[in-house]
């Protein structure tokens, strides 16, 4: 069976970005740096992105479009069947990230349900976030948010990729980033915003010290690009011979990025001239920006549209990791598109019921409380919710990325070269460093934060 492409270069892009930007740039990369010093964490960020995890980008498409294979059919065609393990382990990541991540995408809708009836408006900063808090532990309400936009995402991948995801990432990513600039300009001008200014882009170098930092900067990298699961490997996959691997990448990582530090200069002024704060954790983004719309002429209007975009950009996210799961059922063991989206469709969304019950009745579930024993360590400490969060971005995408270098740097060098450079044809300029970051640089320094997370350093 011939395998669908990107219908252009422009198509991929758009689509492959569609897949990094998403809640990773605008809900989660905020409070990460808010919780870990602002500047500090920028800059770490940004070095990590444009020096160990760019390599990794790289190679993984270049593993997809060289094997025109899903996740886990890729290195058992390039290679042998051992490596399947690494594509297994992307499909078990991909269903922990969707799990959680659409219960954020459902308080998406619930948040422009909110602006369109006009419930926020004119809401104190401590009313709104008693209305977030009150909100996230209901116990029915989130859930059907998080239904909903389970629905819709399986409908988008039963359809394919050309019908169904590049279409959608076309239109709207566009506009998402006019919006954000608009609503930045806004944030600028209330009283106060240059210290959330000098919060955010001027780092104190002590803070680099911490291994921690560094830790969730790498996992915070790994997510927002949606790499070491599989998902750009089997995008990847979709994309045409002829088109040129590194600066395809190169552009996708940098859209990402732009984003991503875009919706640090929209949240940190607001966060301190209205006095919040920084280290609020996961509801930053979704109190201040009401407070921000509460502020504006055409408020309202600013609130609708930004939360209506801010779906759309997670359900872009949302249909890559789901394709995922079901590239790889319906490739590998004959299972039916429609039939293999719905299953793990439904596996996610029973398992993403548990993650929002977490942060309300079932606030005490750790695996600490289920095995009944104390274990001083974070992860054995969290919720459902926290736990996935914490084992995919800080420890099973690194993995799975270090893998994929090895794969790339020692397994398979020559092929992985020849894939990027489209036999020699593209002139890969930096094509030396990838060699020593692919192979020495990158898997060393990811090896080690990676024990650091585990807790072993
Ligand atoms: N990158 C997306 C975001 O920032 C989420 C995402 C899509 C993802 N595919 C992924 C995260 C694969 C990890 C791995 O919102």
């Amino acid at each position: 069976m011939s395998r669908e492409l990107w219908s252009s270069r422009t198509g991929f892009i758009l689509a492959a970005a569609g897949s990094a930007v998403g809640l990773g740039n605008i809900w989660k990369f905020p409070y990460l740096a808010g919780k870990f010093g602002g500047g500090a964490f920028l800059l770490a960020y940004l070095i990590l992105v444009f020096t160990i995890v760019k390599v990794v980008m790289l190679s993984e498409i270049a593993i997809g479009r060289a094997a025109n294979k899903n996740a886990v059919g890729a290195f058992a065609s390039l290679h042998n069947r051992r490596w399947k393990i690494v594509g297994y382990m992307g499909v078990v990541a991909c269903f922990m990230v969707l799990s959680f991540y659409s219960v954020v995408a459902g308080w998406t809708i619930y948040y422009t349900v909110e602006m369109v009836s006009g419930s926020l408006s004119g809401l104190q900063p401590d009313a709104l976030t008693g209305k977030f808090e009150e909100f996230i532990a209901d116990p029915s309400l989130p859930v059907i948010y998080h239904g909903i936009f389970m629905l819709m995402v399986i409908a988008i991948v039963i359809r394919g990729i050309k019908g169904g995801i590049e279409k959608v990432s076309t239109l709207l990513m566009p506009a998402l980033f006019i919006i954000i600039i608009a609503l930045i300009l806004r944030g600028f001008m209330l009283d106060g915003a240059m210290k959330g200014l000098e919060f955010y882009l001027v780092p104190d170098w002590s803070q680099l010290g911490d291994f921690d930092l560094w830790s969730a900067a790498l996992g915070q990298a790994f997510f927002s690009l949606s790499l070491g699961m599989g998902t750009m490997l089997t995008y990847g996959s979709y994309l045409d011979k002829k088109e040129n691997l590194p600066n395809t990448s190169f552009q996708v990582a940098f859209i990402d990025t732009a984003v991503a530090f875009l919706a640090g200069l929209l949240v940190f002024p607001a966060v301190f001239s209205f006095g919040f704060d920084n280290t609020a954790g996961p509801g930053l983004t979704f109190i201040i920006l009401p407070a921000v719309f509460n502020q504006m002429f055409g408020g309202q209007l600013f609130g609708i549209l930004f939360f209506i975009l801010l779906f759309f950009a997670a359900l872009t996210s949302a249909i890559s990791i789901l394709e995922v799961m079901t590239s790889y059922w319906s490739e590998e063991k004959g299972v039916c598109r429609k039939k293999s989206a719905v299953i793990f469709g439904l596996l996610t969304f029973f398992m993403g019921v548990a993650c929002s019950y977490s942060l309300g009745i079932w606030a005490d579930v750790t695996l600490s409380s289920i095995l009944g024993i104390n274990i001083d360590l974070e992860v054995f400490n969290l919720g459902v919710f926290d736990f996935l969060d914490y084992v995919s971005s800080n420890i099973l995408l690194p993995l799975g990325g270090l893998l994929i270098l090895i794969f790339a740097g020692w397994i398979k060098p020559k092929r992985i070269m020849d894939e990027i450079t489209n036999n020699g044809k593209v002139d890969f300029y930096w094509k030396n460093a990838f060699i020593i970051m692919t192979k020495y640089i990158s898997p060393i320094a990811i090896g080690y934060l990676l024990l650091n997370s585990i807790g072993i350093i």
